[in-house]
């Protein structure tokens, strides 16, 4: 039996912290499929981790789906999560008809980079039964408009209008949040009164869940961002790595407050 978001939803209720990884193949997703992950993401990071490059802007929806189709042959017990790729979102029907190729390929939910404007393509794919985790905060997709991987909501002001948007996206059918590089105080703030399941990556430690880079926690990136962390040290195997990251995260030792969040 798949985890579903029902699976998230109890786990933000009894307060136990979410796992999430990425996998881009059936080989990685077996392998987190075997532990207790609760979670697969095929992000969009497949640009940067499998096809090297410096974004994420070439990933298409057709890349997408042949990665999405090889997680889901590899893998029974784990929820899918997948990215609607750059400009996916550029109209409610090119939005529909590619997070439908995504639930069609596996997905049991399709994460959206929403920063600003995305309320009503939200409730559009909501309203037609695709399930949504509205990514807030760094998205990626907008690298070269934020001018950088930065982090995002520092300024009161950003700060307030970004707990508006988690709010009106959450009341437009959002069914899950994933806060990337924001403040530890503002990721705690959402989460608290967010009634979704809120996960974090450079987030808080007080977030739902936290999710990251399986290249990044298996020590296989050159420059892994600061809010990751390597558990290859000292775990001996990829599993006892994933191991060790689902345990770090289940008793909130990961993220550490100041060496993996944010001020
Ligand atoms: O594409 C991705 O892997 C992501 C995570 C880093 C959250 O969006």
């Amino acid at each position: 039996m798949r985890n579903t978001i029902r699976t998230l939803e109890k786990h933000k209720q009894e307060g136990r912290p979410i796992t999430c990884l990425t996998a881009y193949d059936a080989s990685f997703a077996r392998l987190l499929d075997a532990s207790d992950i609760d979670v697969i993401l095929v992000g969009d990071s497949l640009g940067m981790v499998v096809q090297g490059h410096e974004t994420t802007l070439p990933v298409t929806i057709e890349h997408m789906v042949y990665h999405l189709e090889a997680v889901f042959r590899g893998t029974q017990r784990v929820m899918l999560m997948a990215d609607l790729p750059f400009l996916g979102d550029r109209d409610v029907l090119t939005a529909l008809d590619q997070g439908g190729a995504l639930m069609r390929a596996g997905a049991q939910m399709v994460k959206v980079e929403c920063n600003g404007g995305h309320t009503e393509l939200v409730r559009r794919l909501a309203g037609s039964g695709i399930p949504v985790c509205a990514h807030l905060g760094l998205t990626p997709q907008s690298v070269h408009r934020l001018g950088g991987y930065r982090v995002q909501g520092r300024e009161g002001v950003a700060a307030e209008r970004m707990q508006a948007e988690a709010r009106a996206l959450e009341a437009a059918g959002a069914q899950c949040l994933l806060l990337e590089s924001v403040p530890e105080v503002l990721a705690t703030q959402i989460t608290r009164s967010a009634r979704v399941p809120v996960i974090g990556i450079g987030a808080s430690p007080d977030c739902d869940g936290q999710v990251l880079v399986l290249q990044d926690v298996i020590g296989l990136t050159p420059k892994p961002p600061r809010f990751a962390r390597d558990f290859m040290a000292g775990a001996g195997s990829l599993s006892g790595a994933v191991a060790a990251f689902a345990e770090a995260v289940r008793s909130r030792a990961f993220p550490e407050s100041g060496v993996h969040t944010f001020g």
